[in-house]
């Protein structure tokens, strides 16, 4: 009996060895949550707003063109700054008058990807949408609508540009918000160490990496919410990070418990070249964001039920932090240079 029971034993500390996630063993799930993370094959763009290069050239134009603030001194890329992944490094972005506004700057990287509600708080229904506020609002670009499409009439080279893209010389407020939306939907992140594991390239990630993924996927669960190739699911959750009246998508949505100080899941890509963090900026570091996540935010009604406190070992923070370290790139992506009658446009 005794024999017995000892080899049953070691029957299953053998197992957990091999398998459970102990030491440094894969966690047994590991290739099945990989296949989750492998990219899409083309850019998805609507069939309402097909793409055109002359459309994402135009879009392009537009995009880094001050003409598009009242006093010429701002353009979209002045907060949405390629070099820094398409945010501002700032806690919170910048009024005309160099004050804070309430929110951060987020990435436009895999925009396209994003099919639910924009914006932290989801207030802009799609991405043709988003536009005309920064570009009308007193504190940002400053430009009402009327004189944005007047200048770009008056001006021979774009009223040449809008005919080519639309078949059609009139600058309407449809076509400028097109033209936009079609160059973001270009703003995709480039592939990463981790994306060359994914692949199959077992030594592009180190194995405290490999270990942050299981963890990131697995007790964690960070892939919860920060799910598939774009590490978002879109969706709106509350984290335990806002306070006071800054209640996200509650504003929105006062009947909801759950969506009280909830706000939109942000991709990960390039998160290490993106702080500070959340929609607020209060969050400095990557470090501090495991701490926020290890302590569970907030404890109140509305906090998501996937976030609790995880007690994390250090070698467990430092997996995960040399998980998400695998989501940048050195340099990121140039796209004031490409052609984009030579991009391969979406099917
Ligand atoms: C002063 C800095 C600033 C400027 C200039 C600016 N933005 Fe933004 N952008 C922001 C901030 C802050 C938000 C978050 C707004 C919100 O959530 O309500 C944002 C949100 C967005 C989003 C939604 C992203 C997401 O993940 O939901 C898009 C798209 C966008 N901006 C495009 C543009 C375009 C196009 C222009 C030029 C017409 C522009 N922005 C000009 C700061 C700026
Ligand atoms: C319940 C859904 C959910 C879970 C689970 C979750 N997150 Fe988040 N994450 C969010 C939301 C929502 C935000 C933005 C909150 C805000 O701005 O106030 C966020 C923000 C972040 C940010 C900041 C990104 C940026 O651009 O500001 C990082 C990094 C992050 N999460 C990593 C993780 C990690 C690591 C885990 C697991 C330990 C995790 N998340 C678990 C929903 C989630």
């Amino acid at each position: 009996m005794a024999w017995k029971v000892g080899t049953a034993m070691a029957v299953l500390l053998g197992f957990v060895g091999v398998g459970g996630g102990v030491g440094d063993g894969a966690d047994p799930r590991r290739d099945g949550w990989r296949a989750t993370y492998r990219p899409p094959a083309t850019i998805p763009f609507p069939a309402e707003n097909p793409y055109t290069p002359a459309k994402a050239e135009l879009g392009r134009r537009l995009f880094f063109d001050p003409i598009l603030s009242g006093d010429g001194t701002r353009s979209c890329a002045t907060c949405h700054v390629p070099n820094l992944a398409w945010g501002d490094g700032r806690a919170r972005a910048a009024t005309r008058q160099q004050g804070d506004m309430d929110l951060r700057t987020p990435t436009l990287l895999n925009i396209a990807w994003q099919d639910g509600p924009l914006g932290w708080d989801g207030k802009f229904h799609s991405l043709e949408a988003v536009a005309a506020m920064p570009l009308t609002a007193p504190g940002n670009m400053n430009l009402p609508m009327p004189d944005a499409l007047g200048r770009l009439s008056a001006d021979p080279s774009y009223a040449a540009a809008f005919a080519t893209a639309f078949s059609d010389p009139d600058v309407t407020r449809e076509r400028l918000e097109a033209a936009l939306a079609t160059f973001q939907r270009l703003i995709v992140a480039d592939a990463a160490p981790f994306d060359r594991w994914i692949a199959g390239s077992e030594d592009a990630i180190s194995e405290a990496a490999k270990s942050g993924f299981d963890l990131f996927n697995g007790r964690a669960g960070c892939a919860g919410c920060h799910s598939g190739w774009s590490f978002t699911d879109n969706s709106f959750h509350d984290i335990g990070v806002g306070v006071g009246t800054d209640t996200g998508r509650g504003r929105l949505k006062p009947t909801s418990v759950a969506l009280t100080y909830a706000f939109k899941t942000p991709t990960l890509r390039e998160v290490g070249r993106r702080g500070p963090y959340m929609h607020d900026g209060s969050v400095a570091t990557l470090d501090a964001v495991i701490d926020l996540y290890d302590r569970g935010g907030i404890e109140r009604p509305s906090r998501s039920r996937s976030i609790k406190p995880l007690h994390l070992s250090a070698a467990e923070r430092a997996n995960l932090l040399a998980f998400l370290a695998t989501l940048s790139t050195s340099t990121g992506q140039d796209l004031t240079t490409v052609s984009f009658a030579e991009l391969p446009p979406a099917p």
